[in-house]
């Protein structure tokens, strides 16, 4: 596996690598991988011919108020994880190399940035966008590969790509879980024992609206208060939303006809978390 640090190194290998083989794969990430990260990563191994995977705690996502400073940082286990899965080329610059001045540019999705987690957490799409159309400028993949674990995230990039006129594939994976559901997360690290006990109270809420689904309910104010009923059993901790949007525009649906997105977001103690469900009647 090739690390490159620097931006012309990086943009170096990945044009040397697309000049003999066809396809090049990007799998981008903050690091502290697990196996959802990996499951991207094979994913990408499994369509494309070669593959870039890119570690970058990216500043600009997070708010004055966030985890920046204590996010998990293991690069020496990401590295013997990605050699191991045989990646072809590690990009893990320093912020300096990305953002030696700042940055006075930014690329932004209105609307769509401002809904689900971007109501909770303003610029922080408008971070996401702008690193994100930098590593496809600076590594040119033909594909990216991006976890439905972040559900409004994948719906921002994909319009983003829409609008950019980027000529790069989406690939969406599906959410890789604990044995007991819980939806893999680096931010999981976080959490006591008693917090990750209680943080199953967002998958049970899931489950909850995927049973009356399943049942024959479509209508979505209804399955969101069966959902609120489950996160009051569980008072420690405390919803940001739960909603139900069609997966592309993240505007709330009234009945379920189609693909539905069913998301939400909650904080366990300082944690917060998020898990979706995708519904398709
Ligand atoms: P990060 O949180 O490290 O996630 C990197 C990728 O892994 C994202 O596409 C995310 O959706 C996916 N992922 C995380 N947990 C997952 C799980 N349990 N199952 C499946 N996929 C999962 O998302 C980011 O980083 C950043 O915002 C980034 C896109 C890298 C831009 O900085």
């Amino acid at each position: 596996m090739k690390i490159c640090s620097t931006i012309a190194e990086a943009r170096a290998a990945c044009r040397d690598t697309r000049t003999y083989r066809q396809r090049l794969g990007l799998v981008p990430t903050m690091g502290a991988l697990h196996e959802g990260h990996m499951s991207l990563v094979r994913a990408a191994k499994a369509q494309c011919d070669a593959i870039t995977v890119s570690i970058f705690v990216n500043p600009t996502q997070f708010s004055p108020n966030e985890d920046l400073s204590k996010y998990p940082r293991h690069f020496d286990r990401d590295y013997r994880l990605l050699e191991e899965e045989n990646v072809d080329i590690l990009f893990a610059p320093a912020v300096q190399e990305i953002y030696p001045n700042g940055t006075a540019t930014w690329v932004q999705v209105e609307g769509l940035s401002e809904k689900l987690d971007g109501r909770s957490r303003p610029s922080h799409f408008r971070g996401v966008t702008t690193i994100v159309a930098k590593l496809f400028h600076i590594l040119e993949p033909d594909a990216a590969f991006f976890g439905q674990k972040d559900a409004a995230q994948l719906a921002v990039i994909r319009r983003m790509v829409q609008d950019l006129n980027f000529p790069i594939e989406i690939v969406a994976c599906p959410i890789v879980r604990e044995s007991d559901g819980l939806a893999m997360s680096s931010r999981n690290a976080y959490l006591n024992l008693d917090e990750r006990g209680r943080a199953l109270v967002l998958r049970r809420s899931l489950e909850q609206v995927q049973r009356e689904f399943q049942g024959g309910e479509r209508t979505a104010a209804k399955l969101i208060s069966a959902a609120k009923k489950v996160f009051a059993c569980e008072p420690q901790v405390a919803l940001d939303y739960f909603e139900i949007v069609d997966p592309y525009t993240l505007d709330p649906v009234e009945g379920i006809s189609q693909e539905t997105l069913v998301a939400v977001a909650a904080y366990v103690g300082s944690t917060r978390l998020i898990d979706n469900i995708v519904l398709n009647p």
